[in-house]
């Protein structure tokens, strides 16, 4: 089975090929454009700006991970003035990509694809709408059908699939019940799943996600976005120089008694003590050991809460399997932490392998292929709609 995946819920534009024999998945094409640069110079991400950006990206990376697969061929699929027509009215909010994708299918043969998967929420919902109607545009001009995928089973079904070479990702053997402790710059949530594609979510944050903090806590100590790797960076600095910081931030819900979090209080502490620590030296911010010392209690602090709900979790749920997923599950302090305590519980843990950590393509065609592996396919190509909100 081939398919081929679309990802734009938020700041990169992601085409994948897969190919699978119902147990390995093979990349057959992958081709991604981050904005990571385009949204830094304005510390976040907003909505209609990657919208435009997703637009401009999106037919030239379909052709290089078609080219990839070797599935670009020159030729022509004939459009008929009636589905032209009926997908202008349609997609008439993306009239300029419904013009582009028109002049690439006039030039090229159909591949040869099973389906198309596409991301269609949670996200924001001017990008995941380019993603969606792009799919339902190749769908009906190729006579190929459209799956919708939620972003967040993508981040969990990357760390059900073991990476084995470059290109290559075997399925798991999972004892169940799983929990998914899924951290991303938009979500924070504990899942439990007692069968496949069961979800069962039993926490969440109240405020910001984790990955949010991290990048409001490097926006306050001056440092660009995404600020998870580079907190993370100066944090491993500050514990292989030993240097133990001098102060100590909050553990919000530690002992909440439920399985929610809350990181929006953990980034305003910081900012605080960024200002009373000013108030003594005003150049705070210039010196590398004062913010190596807060990006690891920072890092301690979230990494803390997040691990102690985690467990409590395991053991509530008898789970017997963790698996981690979104950009935040690259967090090599994470992954040591819960790594080295859940082996005491006797339980499973898998990550994603370090490239599908962020966001991606190859997770959303992981996640559509597993749902065939099922035999749970529900293919209703007009009904797909992008839902910001879409909850796992
Ligand atoms: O899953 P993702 O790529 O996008 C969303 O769906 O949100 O996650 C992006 C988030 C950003 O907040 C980024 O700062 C964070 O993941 N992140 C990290 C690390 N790498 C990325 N946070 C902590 N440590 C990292 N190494
Ligand atoms: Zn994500």
């Amino acid at each position: 089975m081939k398919i081929l995946s679309i990802e734009t819920s938020c700041d990169e534009t992601a085409l994948s090929v897969i190919e699978s024999d119902g147990h390995t998945i093979y990349v057959r094409g992958n081709a991604l454009a981050s904005q990571v640069a385009l949204h830094a110079q304005y510390g976040g991400v907003f909505p209609m700006m990657a919208k435009r950006a997703h637009a401009e990206k999106i037919i030239p990376l379909l052709s290089e991970a078609l080219e990839q697969a070797g599935l670009l061929v020159q030729g022509t699929t004939p459009i008929t003035d009636e589905q032209r027509s009926r997908i202008l009215t349609l997609c008439a909010r993306e009239g300029n990509i419904a013009q582009d994708i028109f002049s690439f299918v006039e030039s090229h043969d159909a591949p040869r694809i099973d389906h198309i998967a596409v991301t269609a929420g949670p996200g924001l919902e001017p990008a995941l709408w380019v993603g969606i109607n792009t799919a339902r545009i190749l769908g009906e001009l190729w006579g190929t059908a459209v799956y919708p995928i939620n972003h967040m089973e993508g981040h969990i079904i990357s760390a059900v699939f073991e990476q084995k070479s470059d290109k290559e990702f075997a399925l798991r053997e999972l004892a169940y019940p799983t929990l998914s402790l899924l951290v991303s710059g938009g979500h924070t949530e504990l899942v439990l799943s007692r069968r496949p594609l069961s979800y069962e979510k039993i926490g969440q944050t109240r405020d910001d996600a984790v990955g949010e903090a991290f990048d409001k806590v490097a926006r306050i100590l001056g440092l660009p976005y995404p600020g998870g790797p580079k907190i993370s960076a100066l944090a491993l600095e500050a514990r292989t120089s030993d240097m133990k910081p001098s102060f100590s931030l909050p553990r919000p819900m530690l002992h909440s008694g439920d399985y929610d979090f809350s990181f929006s209080g953990l980034k305003t502490a910081v900012l605080y003590l960024v200002r009373d620590l000013q108030k003594e030296h005003s150049d705070i911010l210039e010196n590398v050991g004062m913010l190596r010392q807060i990006a690891r209690e920072f890092e301690e602090a979230a990494v803390e809460v997040l691990v102690t709900k985690t467990l409590r979790a395991v053991e509530e749920y008898s789970a017997q399997t963790i698996l981690v997923g979104g950009g935040v599950a690259a967090n090599a302090y994470l992954r040591e932490q819960l790594g080295g305590v859940t082996s005491k519980y006797g339980v499973g843990i898998h990550f994603p392998s370090s490239n599908l950590s962020t966001d991606n393509s190859v997770m959303i065609g992981m996640a559509s292929c597993y749902h065939a592996m099922h035999r749970d396919t529900k293919a209703a190509p007009q009904a797909i709609r992008a839902d910001g909100n879409l909850s796992i």
